[in-house]
């Protein structure tokens, strides 16, 4: 046998009894007469020690071993003289009667400890040593209970579990996609999925009522923090449901997830905040609403006093920042200098405070009387102590922007606690997104979204109107999951598909499949995913996905340990017909 127990779980009440331990060595002290080692596997750390007067040779033996190898120990669990309050087994250790080395190792090429001496790039390349860390191995131990209670949850729920094809066509999620060539067919490729989309509706028009899946998804897309070249969703389809019959159904499995795996239980119902309230009150369609802060439509307020900045412009924002206004110079300027950044791009930061004794100063004084700013300080719920931040221009932009400096104020004076949840529903959004560039109008969702009933009128004679049963749950200014109402039948399918530009010929060349399954019966349906790494990762209290999945990609979207992507020989490409064609072949 090679263990009896394991390094995690002996206590006071095992006190006297033999074990057997297996295990890695974290880390060995010589003390002249005493060595201990404290050796790891995956459910904690156990102290040896080794008596140089008891056992001279088993003394020396333990001193030769290095960091890592891999030991087998037997010995009485003994009372610690000095015990450890931080480790589970911190009042015990082992009085090694025997060592036996299974396996040696190289010098490993970071401390393998909580604190680890390693860099991003040298901890990827050798991933497998850095998931022994406690807290990396902790993450993923994270993801294994989220996954089985989203399980848990469903299959409750009566969700049948279907696995969908990963070699498909194309599907239109608004990324690029991964292709695969096909040997079979030379110059023909499969796509990898960017979500399951057209395949559970068809699960829907087949009957099944209720799917889910936990699947990977691939999306060849610039990357981030929260986002993964390849990613988990948990994907989710339900037929004869309105939107909230899903909206309820999803929100009794976030209330599930936070139970059991937070302890947290949310007393009220999550808010449902449409769209265009949360850009006009947040600047974004995922807002933090962890804390107020909103932003004021001032236009009116401001404009007409000939001020320049805010004379030539549509919107005038303003945020009102608690218990600032004494800020200094400098951190004026620091602020105005993050909204001119230009992934910002604001043209610059107008300010007002409100003095101790209510009198408000701002840095365009001259422009404008004390009843103005005091009506200013009155329209943005200011008192004193309160600084007042404005930025004018075009309006969505300077949403954008303001949203953008309320999530830098919110950091600044902590109010972004990771340890506060504060998820909700957005809702009703466009079903359109007008494209400056290509100068035509992108499903904002995807193209199987559904316009809301009354809105089908403007679908071809003014898009931009139309809005869609479409949701998001976004919980601390992440968005976790998205979803709508479904198109179910095929001639608002192809109307959808002609607005968005597609000839007759192209969507069926596309899409036949999905029409004709249309043809046959579509159950009303609609459904949602669920980013399951970004999920995982605010439920661990993090923003980047990347500690939460077992072998990720680097920001480059290679994978450093296997080395990938990398070529291919000669012959395989050849076999797929890939050798020698031009270009665009
Ligand atoms: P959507 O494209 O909104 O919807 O994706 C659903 C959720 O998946 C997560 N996500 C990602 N996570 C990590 N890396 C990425 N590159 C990435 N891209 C998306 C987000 C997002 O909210 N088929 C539709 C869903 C539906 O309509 O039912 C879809 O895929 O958390």
């Amino acid at each position: 046998m090679y263990r009896t127990h394991t390094c995690g779980e002996l206590s006071l009440s095992n006190k006297g009894e033999r074990v057997t331990l297996s295990g890695w060595v974290q880390r060995s002290r010589d003390l002249g007469g005493m060595t201990f080692i404290d050796l790891r596997d995956r459910y904690g750390i156990t102290q040896l020690v080794f008596n140089m007067e008891t056992d001279a040779s088993l003394c020396d033996k333990a001193r030769k071993i290095g960091r890592e190898f891999v030991v087998q120990v037997t010995g009485t669990v003994t009372e610690r003289s000095n015990n450890n309050p931080k480790m589970a087994t911190g009042d015990i250790e082992i009085t090694a009667e025997s060592i036996d080395i299974l396996n040696v190792s190289d010098i490993p090429p970071f401390t393998i400890e909580e604190n680890t001496d390693g860099g991003d790039e040298l901890r990827m390349k050798y991933r497998y040593l850095d998931l022994r860390r406690q807290n990396v191995r902790s993450n993923i131990i994270l993801r294994h209970r989220m996954a089985q209670e989203v399980r848990r949850y469903l299959d409750g729920e009566g969700f049948l579990e279907v696995e969908t094809p990963v070699l498909i066509k194309s599907t239109p999620e608004g990324a690029r996609d991964f292709v695969v060539p096909s040997r079979l067919h030379h110059g023909e490729f499969y796509a990898l999925p960017q979500s399951p989309q057209t395949f559970k509706q068809l699960l829907m028009v087949a009957g099944f009522d209720k799917y889910f899946q936990i699947v990977k998804c691939f999306r060849d897309e610039d990357l981030r923090a929260d986002r993964q070249p390849e990613f988990t969703q948990i994907d989710c389809e339900m037929s004869f449901v309105h939107q909230d019959d899903i909206l309820d159904t999803f929100e009794g499995l976030a209330r599930h997830l936070f139970r059991e795996i937070k302890g947290v239980e949310f007393s009220e119902k999550f808010p449902r905040m449409p769209y265009e309230e949360a850009m006009c009150r947040y600047g974004s369609d995922k807002p933090d609403i962890r804390f107020g802060m909103c932003i004021e439509d001032v236009t009116e307020a401001v404009k007409g006093r000939n001020f320049p900045p805010f004379e030539l412009v549509p919107y005038v924002g303003a945020i009102s920042a608690p218990g600032c206004a004494g800020w200094s110079r400098k951190q004026l300027e620091e602020i105005t200098e993050y909204v001119k950044r230009p992934q910002i791009g604001a043209k610059g930061l107008v300010w007002a405070r409100v003095e101790a004794d209510g009198t408000v100063r701002s840095s365009a004084d001259k422009f404008y009387s004390p009843d103005d700013l005091a009506n200013l300080a009155l329209m943005t719920g200011s008192d004193a102590g309160d600084l007042i931040l404005m930025l004018a221009g075009p309006r969505e932009k300077t949403l954008t922007a303001l949203g953008e400096l309320r999530l830098e104020l919110g950091r600044r004076l902590g109010l972004r606690d990771a340890s506060v949840y504060a998820p909700l529903w957005v809702v009703d959004f466009p079903l359109f997104e007008w494209d400056d560039e290509t100068g035509r109008f992108y499903a904002k969702h995807h193209p199987f979204t559904a316009p809301k009933p009354e809105d089908l009128q403007y679908m071809e004679t003014d898009p931009g109107r139309v809005h869609a049963n479409a949701y998001d749950l976004v919980i601390n200014g992440t968005e976790i999951g998205g979803g709508s109402i479904r198109i179910h039948d095929s001639q608002t399918q192809s109307l959808m598909f002609r607005t968005l530009g597609f000839t007759e010929e192209e969507a069926q060349k596309q899409f036949g499949f999905l029409l004709n399954a249309f043809r046959y019966g579509a159950p009303p349906h609609g459904g949602i995913a669920f980013g399951f790494d970004r999920w995982t990762a605010i439920m661990g209290g993090s923003d980047t996905i990347r500690d939460y999945i077992a072998f990720p990609k680097n920001n480059q979207a290679r994978d450093v340990m296997i080395e990938t992507p990398s070529t291919i020989s000669r012959e395989q490409l050849k076999e797929l017909g890939i050798e020698g064609r031009k270009e665009g072949n």
